[in-house]
Parts: C-alpha cells; structure tokens; sequence
C-alpha cells in the first residue's frame, strides 16, 4: 500500500496539555508543519457530559480541516475516549485518539499483566482503556483511578515537591497496592509531572504517555516531508496571554504565531 505524504498535522486539546504531544511530534517529524488547537475557553472538558465533548470535537475538527491539514490527531484523552468514533464517522479526514494506541503500547511493555490507569474523571469513567487493552490482552487486568487534581497543579506550575507528591501518593496508592508494574498517564497534562510520578511509582513501573504511541502510530502509517524547518501555529478560544506563558512548561520551544479564535462561529 502506498502510504500518504503528510505535510501538515493538526492538533487539539481541551488546553494546554496536548502541547505534549505536539512537543513530541515536532521533534519526531522535523519537516511537518503543526497547527494546534487548545479550547482554552470550554477547559475543562473531564468533567463534561459526553455529549457536550461530542459537540466541541466536532467544532474543532471542522476548524482543523479548514486550516488544511491533512490528518488530525485528538490529542485529549477526554475527547478521544468519547467522540473518536463519531469523528471518525461524520469527516473523511484520517483520525487519531490517544486511547488505542496508548493502550496497545501499555500491552506490549506490561509483564505482569497488571496495568494501572490514571485520567481524567471522563476518561476513567468511559472505561475506554480497560476496553481497548481487554481487545488485545484479555487476561490482562487494568486498575483505574481518577486523578483529577493533577490538571490544575500542573497548570499553576507546582509539578515537584510536597504538594504534587502528596497528591501524586494519594491516587497512586490504590493502584500500586494492586501491583501494576505499567501506568498509563491517560491525561495529557501528566507527562509534566512525569519526574514526580516516576519517584512515587518506583523505578519498577514503566510509565506511558499519550505522546510517543502517537508518533510511532503516524510513522508507522504516513511518510513525511524531509524539510529542516517546520511552522507552528497555535490557535486559542480563550485569551491567548495566559496561554503563551502555560506553553513554555509544556512545549520548551517557539512557535510561529499565537491567535484567538471564536470557536462558536464555527459551522
Ligand atoms: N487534556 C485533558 C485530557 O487529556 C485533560 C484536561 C481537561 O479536563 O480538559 O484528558
């Protein structure tokens, strides 16, 4: 089969925390273009009704598409587990959530066969990960816990030191007693506090992020330009000042332009 070329990749999330994925594949695939989308304005979308998260993908991937890119990677836990499939249904675009091929990487690293979960409220609740790792591994067992806590610390910047390890500790606890020796981080904003996680875990326990099965998953599926240089472009549905400041945590380097848009006039 003869794979596409990609040229230029779009990107959403409820905020900032796709940017960790968009820091991933920026430098995975040195000659795509980026254009990202945080809907900075209906933040936070894990503790949304479904179909309220169904309407605001949906209005996000039109507004993707439009700035011409030629495949779309939900880059939210929260919205890949509840609105793939329709997305997948209603545009001819090729569409990627973070779920499957988080999933399938967790299986693949797991030894035990015991595999933690941590996400947002939505997300755990969807039961979407211990569905798609059951698919492939159903012997495997997958132990879920909320940690809804964890999206504010890393956005007021308090990733290490006592506060983040005592939260950290707390939803941990339940699924280190079970004996997971592989932790899904189902939030985009956790690969932040990766250090404090990876301390309180133990060094026995393999953590996966949504970023890197995402760029194995385009790799294995596209090719892609072989420029030296790439453009990013962020566009916001909220104010973006703050956003700008939030994305140095998140992205560690510079993007090319910084825009708000009106998401609702999006048809
Ligand atoms: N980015 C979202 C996720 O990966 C978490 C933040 C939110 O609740 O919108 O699930």
């Amino acid at each position: 089969m003869v794979k596409s070329v990609i040229k230029k990749i779009g990107i959403f999330d409820s905020g900032a925390g796709g940017l960790t994925v968009l820091k991933k594949l920026r430098s995975g695939l040195k000659g795509v273009d980026f254009c990202y989308l945080g809907d900075t304005a209906r933040l936070p979308y894990g503790t949304k009704s479904s179909e309220t998260i169904i309407n605001y993908t949906i209005q996000n991937t039109k507004f993707l598409i439009k700035k011409g890119v030629d495949v779309l990677i939900i880059a939210c836990n929260t919205a890949s587990a509840y609105s793939i499939e329709v997305l997948k249904e209603k545009f001819e675009i090729p569409l990627f959530g973070v779920i499957k091929p988080g999933a399938n990487k967790a299986v693949k690293k797991t030894r035990n066969k015991k595999i933690g979960v941590i996400g947002t409220r939505a997300t755990i609740l969807s039961n979407s990960y211990t569905e798609e790792i059951l698919k492939i591994c159903n012997d495997c067992e997958v132990f879920s816990n909320p940690a809804p806590l964890l999206v504010p610390l890393v956005e007021e910047g308090l990733i290490e030191g006592e506060i983040a390890e005592k939260v950290v500790t707390m939803y941990l606890k339940p699924l280190l007693e079970k004996a997971i020796d592989t932790l899904i981080l189902g939030c985009t904003h956790y690969p932040v506090m990766k250090k404090t996680i990876a301390k309180i875990a133990g060094e026995r326990i393999c953590l996966v992020d949504s970023a890197t099965p995402i760029l194995e998953t385009l790799k294995r599926n596209f090719v892609f330009p072989e420029k030296k240089e790439n453009r990013t472009e962020i566009y916001v549905t909220d104010y973006p000042e703050n956003f700008g400041k939030l994305s140095e945590r998140f992205l560690e380097g510079n993007f090319d332009k910084i825009e708000h848009i009106d998401i609702g006039k999006i048809r």
